[in-house]
């Protein structure tokens, strides 16, 4: 068995660390390799849907964990599921900067982030505080102020309800239910969700063309920031300091809150540093950064132009800001706007 440490930046701060010690790796005889990926991914440019070979999907596994993600019954009071902070029409984010409405009612420290791709992370968090889809759902369950499930309840809940025990027995050749089942049917469902149907990728795909004021977008895009949201998934899933604090003070109540990746890693390169996030439907995901603090498009090219905070660990690409005259923000503008995937947030699949 291998024992998780969570380190749940935003969550854990009244908690402290949450040292999961769940059979997640467990071999439970998962069905592999009866899997089935459910979008074939094009401009994405993977050869291979990456999953691992302990939670292959399987259509029973995504199905489970598409019901159990919507359902608030996991929550302790039973009003809370992981959609009412991730939203499908919203490209699963909330449109809140700090969302409150967790079982406890107060208000998180990190913005809701957007969930698609997600396959293809390594890190998970704005600050990457977990590794794979499997481990970090026991975060948000048992966080008081986002589920506050206690997992014994849920899995009392989830045995003696009416349909779940026969769905989790098509999913996983287990007697009982378990809470790493459960962990592995929510990581199938999220591992399906894929956005690359936008304007972007038909174009890619030469099933549709961009106008030429996207296409000029495209060069300042090019120019300006594909350094750190890199072309494809529109992240180059690392973690950089992008200039929007000049401390970071260290309370220690908070346990490194304004740190940044700093808190997982403990190296000096990492403070204030946070996971870029995807350029990928910012038009449903707004407002924008890990703390949610820029409610526009137009705020957050103001933050890049003359807004730069220099820090010791400020990304070199920022260092004298990112300053476009008029026409190329309205290009770079359009162009971002050519990566809002309307058929994904659309998609029956990923509805309720
Ligand atoms: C009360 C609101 C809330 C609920 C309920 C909630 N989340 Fe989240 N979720 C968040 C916030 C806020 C973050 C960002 C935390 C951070 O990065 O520190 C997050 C982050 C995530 C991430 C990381 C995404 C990334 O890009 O790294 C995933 C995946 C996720 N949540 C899945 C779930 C699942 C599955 C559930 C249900 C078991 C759930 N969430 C329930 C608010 C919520
Ligand atoms: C040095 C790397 C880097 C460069 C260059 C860069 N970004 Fe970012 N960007 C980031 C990081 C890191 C984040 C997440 C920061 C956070 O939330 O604390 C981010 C966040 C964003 C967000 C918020 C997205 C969301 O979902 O919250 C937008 C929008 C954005 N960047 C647009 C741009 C644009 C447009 C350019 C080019 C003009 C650009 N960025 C250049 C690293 C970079």
């Amino acid at each position: 068995m291998d024992c998780y440490k969570i380190s749940l930046s935003f969550i854990l701060l009244a908690a402290g660390f949450l040292n999961a010690c769940l059979p997640v790796n467990e071999d439970m005889g998962n069905k592999a390799p009866e899997y089935f990926v459910p979008v074939p991914s094009s401009s994405l440019q993977q050869e291979d849907f990456p999953q691992p070979e302990r939670n292959y999907l399987s259509k029973e596994g995504v199905e489970l964990g598409k019901t159990l993600f919507f359902d608030p019954g996991l929550s302790a009071n039973g009003k809370v599921s992981c959609a009412g902070c991730h939203l499908p029409e919203k490209a699963f984010s909330d449109g809140l900067a700090l969302t409150n409405i967790g079982v406890s009612g107060l208000a998180l420290h990190r913005n809701s982030p957007a969930l698609f791709n997600l396959a293809w992370h390594d890190g998970l968090f704005w600050e990457g505080g977990a590794n794979d889809l499997e481990s970090m759902v026991f975060g948000p369950l048992t966080h008081p102020d986002e589920m506050a499930a206690d997992l014994n309840k849920v899995l009392q809940y989830l045995n003696s309800h009416e349909t779940y025990p026969q769905q989790f027995q098509e999913a996983f050749p287990t007697d009982s239910i378990t809470s790493a089942a459960v962990a592995r049917s929510l990581a199938q469902f999220m591992r399906t969700l894929i956005s690359d149907d936008s304007k972007y990728d038909q174009w890619k795909r030469e099933e549709a063309s961009l106008t030429s004021e996207e296409l000029k977008g495209y060069e300042v895009y090019k120019e300006h920031c594909s350094s750190c949201h890199k072309e494809g998934l529109f992240t180059d899933l690392s973690y950089h300091n992008n200039g929007l604090d000049s401390s970071y003070p260290d309370p220690p109540e908070l346990e490194g809150l304004y740190q940044g990746r700093y808190r997982i890693t403990y190296k000096d390169e990492d403070m204030g540093a946070y996971k870029t996030a995807s350029l990928r439907n910012l038009y449903f995901t707004a407002p924008y950064m890990h703390d949610g603090r820029f409610t526009n498009l137009e705020e957050v090219l103001d933050h890049y132009e003359s807004g730069i905070k220099t820090n010791g660990t400020l990304a070199p690409q920022l260092e004298n800001g990112i300053v476009l005259n008029a026409a190329e923000r309205t290009q770079l503008l359009a162009f971002i706007n050519s990566l809002n995937d309307y058929n994904f947030i659309t998609n029956p699949a990923y509805q309720k």
